[in-house]
C-alpha cells in the first residue's frame, strides 16, 4: 500500500468511498474528475492519471459500470496499483474472495462461499448470504439483500432494496430497479421492474 491514494471521480459514491479508504490507512487522498463542475475540489482530471501512476495507489469511484470498468482497464493498462477498499463495520466470512477495484461497505454482511469480481460495488447494509458470485464490475445498491446461492453477471446493476431470492441467476449488462424482488432467473439482458419482477426494456 502506498501513502497516497488517487480516487477517479468526486461525487457522492466517492466522498463515501474516500471515508473508507481513510479507515483503511488512507493519510493522503487525491481526486480527478472530468466534470468542470469539480474542478475546485479536485487535483485534476482523468488526463492526469499518468502524473500520479508511480507514487500513487489507485481507486475509481464511479457508480456508472461501464465508465467505472473503462478507467479500470484503462489503469490495468497503465500498470496503475488498483486498491479494493472494505470498510472496517462490514461482517465478512474468512471463506471469501474480491478482486481489485472492489468496493465493500458500511454494514454489508458477507456469508461463506461469496466470490466477488473485480470493480464491483456492494453498496451500505446490503447482505450477500452463501455461495453468491457477483461478477466484474456489478453494482449492487443499498439495502439490497439476495439469498443463498445467487449469480449476478458482469456489469449488472441491482438497486436499492432488491431482494432475490435463493438459486437465482441474473445474466450480464442488466438493470433491476429499486424495490424489485427477483424469484425467477432473468436470462435475457434488459431493464426489470417490480414485485416480482417483469422487464420494461
Ligand atoms: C428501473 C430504473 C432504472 C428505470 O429507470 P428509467 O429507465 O428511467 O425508467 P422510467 O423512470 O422511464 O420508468 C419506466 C416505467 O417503469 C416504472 N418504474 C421505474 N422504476 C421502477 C421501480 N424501481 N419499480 C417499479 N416500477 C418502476 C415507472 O413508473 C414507469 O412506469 P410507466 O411506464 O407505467 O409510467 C429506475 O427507476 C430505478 O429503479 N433505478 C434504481 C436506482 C437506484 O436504486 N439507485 C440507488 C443505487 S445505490
Amino acid at each position: 500500500m502506498k501513502k497516497s491514494l488517487v480516487i477517479i471521480g468526486a461525487g457522492g459514491h466517492g466522498k463515501v468511498c474516500s471515508e473508507i479508504a481513510r479507515l483503511n490507512g488512507y493519510q493522503t487522498i487525491l481526486f480527478l474528475d472530468d466534470n468542470p463542475s469539480k474542478k475546485d475540489i479536485v487535483s485534476g482530471t482523468t488526463a492526469d492519471i499518468e502524473r500520479y501512476l508511480p507514487d500513487c495507489d489507485f481507486f475509481v469511484a464511479l457508480g456508472n459500470n461501464e465508465l467505472r470498468k473503462k478507467y479500470l482497464q484503462l489503469l490495468e493498462r497503465a500498470n496503475g496499483n488498483i486498491v479494493t477498499l472494505i470498510h472496517p463495520q462490514s461482517i465478512i466470512s474468512d471463506d471469501f474472495s474480491v478482486g481489485e477495484g472492489s468496493v465493500i461497505m458500511a454494514g454489508v454482511v458477507i456469508n461463506p462461499g461469496v466470490r466477488i469480481g473485480k470493480g464491483a460495488i456492494i453498496n451500505t447494509s446490503t447482505s450477500l448470504d452463501h455461495d453468491n458470485v457477483i461478477g466484474d464490475y456489478v453494482h449492487i445498491g443499498v439495502g439490497t439483500h439476495l439469498a443463498g446461492t445467487v449469480h449476478i453477471g458482469e456489469e449488472t446493476f441491482v438497486g436499492a432494496g432488491v431482494t432475490v431470492i435463493n438459486n437465482i441467476s441474473v445474466c450480464e449488462d442488466c438493470i433491476v430497479g429499486a424495490g424489485a424482488v427477483v424469484i425467477r432467473d432473468i436470462k435475457e439482458k434488459g431493464t426489470y421492474v417490480g414485485v416480482p419482477v417483469r422487464k420494461i426494456k
